[in-house]
């Protein structure tokens, strides 16, 4: 199937770009720096439609043109989450499409209320207001915190530090997270069942 990916030149986006094309789908991309993908990639691609920002009407019109799905893959800025979701929901019904999946490689918001954790309040509202008025039945997933991102850095491109264990704000080759990285571990604290935000 064709499969936009809106945000495909961040940290989620482009692992989800690869996932795709390796599973023999046809890969669109929405976003404003194209030069931020591996070449490899961006070759592989249908298209990639470059906009503005997330308000670009013109460009989210002709990204959702044809497109079997939607991934959103948009960063966790509270406007991209809300204002840049809805405008992107709104795009795709009208070119009726009928998946599409969320920004929300997150905590499990339902758990929670708004003014609980604010950087959830959007993703709770843009799923309110999508049940409330959209024709798309929006999909999400959950994911708890994604441990690679303790282990990325301010600046660093990818998640997790190079192999000597320094940290590399430029590192070669989009595989930040590949199997060539040093082995990483985590400490816990606690028994567990300590409340934490
Ligand atoms: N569960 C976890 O632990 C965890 C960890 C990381 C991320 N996440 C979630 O996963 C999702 C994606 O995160 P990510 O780390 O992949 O994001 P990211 O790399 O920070 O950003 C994704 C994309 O958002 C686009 N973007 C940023 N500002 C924009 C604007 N003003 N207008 C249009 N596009 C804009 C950028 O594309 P361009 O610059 O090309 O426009 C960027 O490539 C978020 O919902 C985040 O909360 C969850």
């Amino acid at each position: 199937m064709l499969i936009l990916i809106a945000g495909i030149t961040g940290n989620v986006g482009k692992q989800a770009a690869r996932a795709g094309l390796e599973r023999g789908h046809e890969i669109r991309g929405l976003g404003r720096s194209p030069s931020k993908l591996d070449p490899a990639v961006l070759s592989g691609l249908e298209s990639f439609v470059q906009s503005e920002n997330y308000y670009d009407i013109s460009a989210l019109e002709k990204a959702v043109k044809g497109v079997d799905a939607v991934i959103c893959a948009y960063g966790g800025l509270a406007e991209l989450a809300l204002e840049g979701q809805l405008l992107l929901l709104r795009a795709a019904e009208r070119a009726g499409i009928k998946r599409f999946l969320a920004a929300s490689w997150n905590y499990d918001w339902r758990r929670i209320s708004l003014h609980d954790q604010e950087v959830y309040d959007p993703y709770i509202a843009f799923h309110a207001q999508a049940s409330l008025s959209s024709s798309i039945k929006t999909l999400h997933i959950l994911t708890g915190m994604l441990a690679e991102v303790f282990f990325g850095s301010h600046k660093e491109r990818g998640f997790t530090p190079a192999d000597d264990g320094v940290w590399d704000p430029e590192p070669q080759g989009a595989d930040s997270t590949g199997p060539n990285q040093r082995a990483r571990s985590m400490d816990v604290y606690g028994t567990g069942n300590e409340p934490w935000s």
